[in-house]
């Protein structure tokens, strides 16, 4: 089984998914990350030379791969809930966790982060934009097996969160 991390960007994947993979000891992936390295591009880069439509392909490509691996902990992109046939990836054999967060907390998680690395909010970095993206992918980050508010919680309880979620399953043997 793998631990597939899912969320708006900034709702903090990243970290938490390199402190729950110390945690179980298992691998981490970050999506974004793999495709970068296979394109030899950031994902800026391929945004605005490729189009979004073929990063989204790089993007399932990259899901459909990690979903063979097992006791693998991946972090998305925001955007990965948008294809069913990721979906179909995750299904295989991943625990889909949604670190959901208020817009006005992603904002100012965004803000803090490195400039220019988020296209979607390149030319409106807003509460409102980031308001219109959570709400349409809202159906999408519900189909999440378990759900974490994360927001007024530390990096260590989300970690415990998802240990004891997945020792309850029976999962961590
Ligand atoms: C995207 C989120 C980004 C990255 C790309 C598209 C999105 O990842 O995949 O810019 O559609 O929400 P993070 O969620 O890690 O920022």
């Amino acid at each position: 089984m793998n631990i597939v991390l899912i969320g708006m960007m900034g709702s903090g994947k990243s970290s938490v998914g390199k402190a729950l993979a110390r945690k179980l000891k298992w691998d981490f992936f970050d999506i974004d990350q793999l495709i970068e390295t296979e394109q030899k591009m950031t994902v800026a880069q391929i945004f605005e030379r490729k189009g979004q439509e073929e990063f989204r392909k790089l993007e399932t490509e990259a899901i459909r791969k990690t979903a063979q691996f097992d006791r693998c902990v991946i972090s998305t992109g925001g955007g990965a809930i948008l294809k069913d046939d990721n979906w179909k990836a995750f299904a295989k054999n991943g625990w889909v966790v949604w670190l959901k967060s208020k817009p006005e907390v992603l904002l100012e998680r965004v803000k803090k982060s490195k400039p220019g690395t988020r296209p979607l909010l390149k030319n409106n970095l807003s509460l409102d934009q980031i308001q219109k993206i959570a709400e349409e992918r809202a159906v999408g980050y519900q189909k999440a097996n378990q759900i974490i508010e994360n927001d007024a919680v530390t990096l260590e309880q989300i970690v415990n969160q998802i240990a004891q979620q997945l020792k309850a399953k029976g999962a961590l043997t």
